[in-house]
C-alpha cells in the first residue's frame, strides 16, 4: 500500500487547476446505461472511483474507454441487469445502478453497497422511491434484487431526508418511466444538477433541478450525448485549505466560486482573505486562524465532505470551534488520528469540539477515508516535522496527481510504497 509523506512548514503559493467532479462523473457513467450507443464525458478526472466504476460497466456489458480526461462510453441494446458484489462493496455509488437498470432492463441485481465507513448509510429512501414507482424488491443473502416487469411508472415521491443518491436514483428511473415523477424534498447539490444536464442532453424532460421540487416526464427512449462535468468543488475546497493553513496564497482555478459559498464564508471566518473571479478562487491564509462554528448540511449549507479538513484547520485556530455533523453518524474516526499529532479534538454526540493547539506534530498516521486523508495531508502540510499517511489509496479515490498538486504548490510530499 502506498504511502505519503508530508513534511509541513512550508506556506503553500501558486495556482492549481480543478477537474470534473467526482460525484458528479460517476453518475454519468451510470446515467449512459440509458441510452445505447457512444457517449462522450469530458473533464474526467483519473481517480480510482471513475476506475471502479467503469468496472461495474463493464460487467453489465457496456465498454468504457479513456483518453486523457475523456471517457467514451459504448453502451450496448441488451444490458445484463447485475452489479457485482466485489464492486459494488467498494463504492457506495454503484447503487445508481438500481434506478438505470430497473429503467432499462425492468430487473436489477444489486449487492449491498459499501463505501466509506460513516455509519449505518441505509438505501431506505431509494427503495421506498423506486417502490412508489412500482419496482418491487426482494433482499437475499446480500444481494437486492429489483423488479419492474412492466417497467417503472411516474410517481410523486416526497423524501424523508433530501438524499444526494435517492434523488438521483430517482432521476434515473423516472427519466424513462411512463408519465410524470414529483421528487418533493429533492437534494440540490450542484452535482445532481450536472446529471440532470447530462440527461437533459440525451433527451430527457426534467424542471425543477437545484431546488427542491424536481419534475421528470418520462420519454419512451434517449439518445446518446456529450458532456463535460461540472468542477469538483470538493477538490477545489482541500486545495483552498491547503493554502489557509499554511498561511500561503494560492489560486484555484477552473472552479465555479458560487458552488463553494458557504465554505469560502467560514473560511473568512477563519481569518482567510479571498477573490473570486468568474471560475478562479484566490485566497490568502491568516498567520494563525480564528476559531470557527460550523454544522454540516445538505447544499448549499457547509459540506460534508469538507468537515475534516476543516476540523485539520481548526486544530490549529486560536481557540476553541465546534464543528456539527449532520449528515453522518460516524464521520470521526480521523479525529484519533488528528489527536496523535498533537491536536485536541473530542466528540460529543455529533458535535466535534476542536480547541486549537499553538502546533502539530507530524507523525504516521492512517488515511481511513477519502476526506480523512486528504485532511491528515493538510494537517501534515502545517505540522512540524514529517507525516507519514498510510493507506494513501483513500486519498486517490477523489484526487488526481494530490501529492503532484501540492508539491506545484510548494509543499514538501512524497509518495512511497509501503
Ligand atoms: N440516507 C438514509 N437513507 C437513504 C439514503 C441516505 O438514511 O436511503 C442517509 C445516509 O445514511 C446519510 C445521509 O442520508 O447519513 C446522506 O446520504 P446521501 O444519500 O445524501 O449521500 P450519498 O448519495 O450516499 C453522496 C456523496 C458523498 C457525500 C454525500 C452527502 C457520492 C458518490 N457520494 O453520498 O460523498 O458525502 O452525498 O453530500 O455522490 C465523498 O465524495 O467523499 C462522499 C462520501
Amino acid at each position: 500500500m502506498d504511502q505519503l509523506i508530508v513534511t509541513g512548514g512550508r506556506p503553500l503559493s501558486g495556482t492549481v487547476n480543478v477537474l470534473g467532479a467526482k460525484n458528479a462523473v460517476l453518475k454519468h457513467l451510470v446515467a449512459a446505461l440509458l441510452a445505447p450507443g457512444r457517449h462522450l464525458i469530458e473533464n474526467v478526472p483519473g481517480i480510482l472511483d471513475v476506475e471502479t466504476m467503469c468496472r461495474v460497466l463493464g460487467h453489465v456489458g457496456a465498454s468504457t474507454q479513456r483518453e486523457d480526461h475523456t471517457i467514451h462510453i459504448d453502451v450496448p441494446e441488451e444490458l445484463r441487469p447485475e452489479a457485482p458484489i466485489d464492486l459494488v462493496r467498494q463504492m457506495r455509488a454503484s447503487i445508481l445502478i438500481l434506478g438505470a437498470l430497473l429503467a432499462r432492463c425492468g430487473e436489477a441485481r444489486v449487492a449491498l453497497p459499501g463505501g466509506d465507513d460513516f455509519g449505518a448509510r441505509p438505501i431506505d429512501l431509494h427503495i421506498d422511491g423506486l417502490g412508489r414507482m412500482g419496482a418491487s424488491f426482494e433482499l437475499s443473502h446480500g444481494i437486492l434484487r429489483g423488479s419492474a416487469p412492466d417497467g417503472l411508472s411516474g410517481a410523486d415521491v416526497y423524501l424523508e431526508f433530501p438524499s444526494v443518491g435517492a434523488t438521483e436514483n430517482l432521476l434515473l428511473g423516472g427519466v424513462m418511466a411512463r408519465g410524470t415523477t414529483i421528487i418533493g424534498n429533492a437534494a440540490r447539490e450542484p452535482e445532481i444538477e450536472d446529471l440532470a444536464a447530462f440527461l437533459i442532453k440525451m433527451g430527457a424532460r426534467i424542471t425543477g433541478v437545484g431546488t427542491s421540487t424536481i419534475e421528470i416526464e418520462g420519454v419512451p427512449e434517449l439518445a446518446p450525448a456529450r458532456h463535460s462535468a461540472v468542477p469538483d468543488r470538493l477538490e477545489a475546497g482541500t486545495y483552498l485549505v491547503a493554502g489557509a493553513i499554511t498561511g500561503g496564497e494560492i489560486t484555484v482555478e477552473r472552479c465555479v466560486p458560487d458552488h463553494l459559498r458557504m465554505e469560502l464564508r467560514k473560511l473568512g471566518e477563519a481569518g482567510c482573505e479571498h477573490e473570486t473571479g468568474e471560475n478562479s478562487i484566490r485566497l490568502r491564509g491568516p498567520k494563525r486562524p480564528s476559531p470557527v462554528d460550523c454544522a454540516t448540511l445538505p447544499y448549499p449549507g457547509f459540506h460534508t465532505d469538507m468537515h475534516p479538513q476543516m476540523v485539520a484547520l481548526m486544530s490549529l485556530a486560536s481557540g476553541t470551534s465546534v464543528i456539527t455533523e449532520n449528515i453522518y453518524d460516524a464521520r470521526f474516526r480521523y479525529v484519533g488520528e488528528l489527536n496523535r499529532m498533537g491536536a485536541d479534538v473530542i466528540t460529543e454526540g455529533q458535535h466535534i469540539i476542536v480547541r486549537g493547539v499553538p502546533a502539530l506534530s507530524g507523525c504516521p498516521v492512517d488515511a481511513c477515508d477519502i476526506r480523512a486523508g486528504a485532511a491528515l495531508a493538510l494537517a501534515g502540510l502545517a505540522a512540524e516535522g514529517y507525516t507519514t499517511i498510510t493507506d494513501a489509496h483513500h486519498i486517490d479515490r477523489g484526487y488526481e496527481g494530490f501529492a503532484d498538486n501540492l508539491v506545484r504548490l510548494g509543499a514538501d510530499v512524497r509518495r512511497e510504497r509501503g
